[in-house]
């Protein structure tokens, strides 16, 4: 049996070759093939289809037809990471199937997670923005000693962000040694009623935008939570509910003013369920916006707070600033390398610990020395 976050990978021996190219466009990597006991059989990649085309018996072919049973693949009784670079260093293709002995999917392997470190470094991660502020959370937790953290997503929608999460999450506690927890808010709804259409500029972003395919994106994750219901309520329960491990990154893509203050209300909770530094970042702070959205959610908490302080406070100032007709959308967002910010939380009993020779464990000290995998 395989796993259901590779339900878009896996097609059956006999399904028709046009509905298996479909399902090839969709998942954009590869797709396994199984038998009726759902035992791998082999592989189909771009080649295989670029054969087929010329075929005069497409209309009639299945899977089976054009699957490659001598493919590359890797056993999970094996170094995968060792196994996969020697292949990707050789090979052009960028994914792997790993299997059981007996046949079972356990996973893709993809070029991506092999090189995750040196594509860290290069900036060549999706979604570098989300890999710095899962890792830097990570690294400082494992300094300080802690040895698990969470990282939430405020706003999940379709999912593509959080499942970029547990990417950076899968890689990054393999390479650093640490436990992250992922978690992701939405109502499954898109964006509430708004009470206040200027705070929370409804002319970008109108009631109900942004849905969510809840059992599509079920089947998709391979270990992140869901927390379902309006934020309103469950960022206040969340920390008393979960007993989560200390947050350690929040990446807040709600939209609304209203949406953001009950996010930036948790922080207000204990500071046993943080830590002392919060990596943030806001997906909408944009330039000319300074006095709405997640702006004013952000200025008005610092006002709030003494001791704890959202920096910088700053709207992110680079943006063109107008309608893009044709791209319908506006372009007032600077890049969202710009867009991060932090929680201080300055009475936090760890604050001050430092975080040179923090850590005895070894294993942190090789991240950097060590070859760039
Ligand atoms: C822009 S989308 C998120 C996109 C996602 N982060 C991504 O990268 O693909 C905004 C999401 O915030 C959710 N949202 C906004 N306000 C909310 C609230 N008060 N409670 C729950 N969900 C909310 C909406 O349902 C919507 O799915």
């Amino acid at each position: 049996m395989y796993k259901k976050f590779l339900k878009k990978y896996i097609s059956k021996s006999d399904v028709n070759i046009y509905k298996v190219f479909w399902q090839f466009s969709m998942s954009n990597a590869i797709i396994i093939v199984v038998d009726d006991n759902d035992k791998f059989v082999g592989i189909i990649g771009k080649d295989d289809f670029r054969k087929a085309w010329s075929s005069p018996n497409i209309d009639k072919m299945t899977a089976i037809d054009i699957c490659n049973r001598n493919c590359t693949r890797i056993f999970d009784d094996q170094d995968v990471y060792a196994m996969g670079r020697n292949v990707f260093a050789d090979f052009a293709f960028n994914n792997i199937p790993i299997i059981t002995r007996d046949g079972d999917v356990i996973d893709v392997f993809t070029r991506e997670r092999a090189f995750y470190r040196q594509l860290y470094v290069e900036e060549k991660l999706p979604r570098m923005h989300y890999a710095t502020q899962i890792w830097g959370a990570a690294y400082e937790a494992k300094k300080l000693g802690y040895d698990a953290i969470s990282v939430i997503e405020f706003g999940v929608a379709g999912g593509n962000g959080l499942i970029n999460c547990e990417f950076h999450a899968k890689e990054i506690m393999r390479i650093l040694n640490i436990g992250i927890d992922v978690y992701g808010f939405d109502n499954a709804c898109g964006l509430p009623e708004s009470s206040d259409g200027c705070k929370d500029m409804v002319h970008l972003w109108p009631n109900g935008l942004f849905q969510m395919d809840k059992a599509l994106l079920e089947d998709r994750l391979q270990f992140a939570k869901l927390v379902i219901g309006d934020i309103k309520h469950t960022a206040d329960i969340f920390c008393d509910e979960y007993n989560p491990a200390p947050i350690g990154t929040i990446l807040i893509d709600v939209d609304y003013y209203s949406s953001t203050v009950p996010v930036l209300g948790m922080l207000e909770k204990d500071d046993r369920f943080f830590l002392p530094r919060i990596y943030m970042f806001f997906d909408d702070v944009g330039a000319f916006y300074e006095f709405s959205g997640e702006n004013l959610a952000i200025k008005e908490f610092n006002l709030r707070h003494e001791f704890l302080k959202i920096s910088p406070e700053s709207v992110a100032l680079e943006g063109v600033g107008g309608w893009v007709d044709g791209f319908e959308g506006w372009s007032g967002w600077a890049a969202p390398t710009k867009r991060v910010k932090m929680c201080h939380r300055f009475k936090h009993p760890r604050y001050t610990q430092s975080l040179y020779n923090a850590s005895k464990d070894k294993s942190i000290q090789d991240v950097w020395t060590t070859t760039l995998r």
